[in-house]
């Protein structure tokens, strides 16, 4: 089930560089993670030889990118196992789930209307919810974190009970506690209750495998930059919902007709994609989900977690450092971390020094931290390219802060 790592960090030409005359030792892939040799020739492969707009020119070019572009689509499809006319090509995580906010909030939510999220979202699921719920006069409910890093399921029913819930909006993997969320039970609970559900799965698609029919939730999200490819994200929504919704942008590409003072509307996927969308990019997705799926999502997921196992035993011997989250195995890829004697913006730069990157402040996720009474933390989080090498230079870079700031 497992992957030659050393392997797999020679595909990655940046390994080749040094920082501060050190080894690249890259912890910051939740933020968006390195790009393989072949994503890379796929851009360069686009550019250099079959560039050319999408769904538009009656000429060879034109056609060899519309087909590319469409063959991608239908890649990242059987990747969640959804059918093509399903996928959405947008920016971004964020941009799909503010589509969302604006297409079908704005259609359905009413005044006295519930709004569920949890409280561990990235501002990415939580801010358009929250401004839904403001300019409807709607109320936004959250899910608890237990003091474990979990999701306290048990709040959910109670805020389902009344049936204001229209709407319950779940990561599926937290950006920084690790947690892995039981996005299964919070769809099914929810959509018992009659609620339209939304998973951001923006630090789950890259790491775990995912299947749209086994989730069952109505939409689901994630950012191709955090999953080795150029920065596309993906909407995904059921058929029939992404049918039974407005367009959020209007232009080119997403009209079937327009008239001098009204329109059609384009099939969907299309009636969502208004403009020329990043072609070049969506087509080297399709090379990271068949680099990715070469490796296997099940080995991937496998491999973290015996690196943040790993992690968590050697942070263990440092009483300096306090972590925020469950144990190993029920998380990704992810350990968010506070030291007594050093603010994480310090942590972070002398973790620089030794050419260790990590993620120093709130990481998009404020009400969580104040959540944990803290108000930033440092966070590493692993790969497919991190080795218990890597983990290790971390923990000696760690020692090092102790060593130099600890009074
Ligand atoms: C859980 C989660 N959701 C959403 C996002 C937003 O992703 P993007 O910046 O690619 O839109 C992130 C980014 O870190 C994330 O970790």
């Amino acid at each position: 089930m497992s992957f030659d790592v050393s392997q797999v960090k020679r595909d990655f030409p940046i390994f080749q560089r040094e920082i501060h005359g050190k080894r690249l030792v890259f912890l910051d892939s939740a933020a968006s993670a390195q790009k393989p040799q072949p994503v890379i020739d796929a851009l360069v492969r686009v550019y250099s030889q079959s560039y050319a707009n999408v769904h538009r020119g009656i000429y060879t070019l034109a056609e060899e990118a519309t087909a590319e572009y469409e063959q991608a689509r239908e890649k990242v499809a059987r990747f969640i196992n959804a059918s093509a006319n399903e996928i959405v090509n947008v920016r971004n995580t964020t941009e799909g789930l503010n589509l969302l906010a604006y297409s079908w909030g704005e259609a359905n939510i009413e005044a006295g209307d519930r709004i569920v999220v949890t409280e561990m979202e990235h501002h990415a699921n939580l801010v358009p919810w929250q401004q839904l719920a403001l300019r409807k006069h709607a109320e936004l409910a959250f899910i608890p974190v237990t003091d474990e890093g979990e999701l306290d399921l048990a709040a959910l029913p109670p805020l389902l009970a009344d049936g204001k819930a229209k709407l319950v909006a779940c990561t599926m993997a937290s950006n920084v506690l690790g947690t892995i969320t039981p996005i299964k039970d919070v769809v099914r609970i929810a959509r018992e209750a009659g609620a339209v559900t939304v998973v951001d799965a923006a630090q789950a698609a890259p790491h775990i495998a995912i299947d749209v029919k086994e989730i069952g939730a109505d939409f689901l999200a994630f950012s191709g930059h955090k999953m080795c490819s150029p920065n596309v994200g993906i909407l995904w929504g059921r058929h029939e919902m992404l049918e039974s919704l407005p367009p959020f942008l209007f232009g080119g590409d997403m009209i079937r007709s327009v008239r001098k003072y009204d329109s059609c509307w384009n099939d969907v996927p299309y009636k969502f994609e208004a403009g020329t969308p990043s072609i070049a990019e969506a087509i080297a997705l399709g090379a990271a989900v068949d680099y990715l799926t070469a490796l296997g999502m099940d080995a991937i997921h496998e491999h973290e977690v015996q690196l943040v196992q790993y992690t968590m035993e050697q942070l263990a011997d440092i009483p300096e450092v306090h972590i925020l989250g469950p144990s190993a195995e029920r998380r990704g890829g992810v350990v968010s971390f506070w030291m007594d004697c050093a603010h994480p913006h310090d942590i972070a730069s002398i973790l620089d020094e030794e050419g260790v990157c990590v993620r120093a402040g709130h990481h998009c996720a404020q009400p969580l931290h104040t959540r944990f009474g803290v108000q930033a933390t440092a966070r590493a989080s692993f790969y497919v390219y991190n080795d218990e090498a890597d983990v290790d230079a971390l923990v000696a870079a760690l020692r090092r802060v102790v060593k130099l700031l600890k009074r």
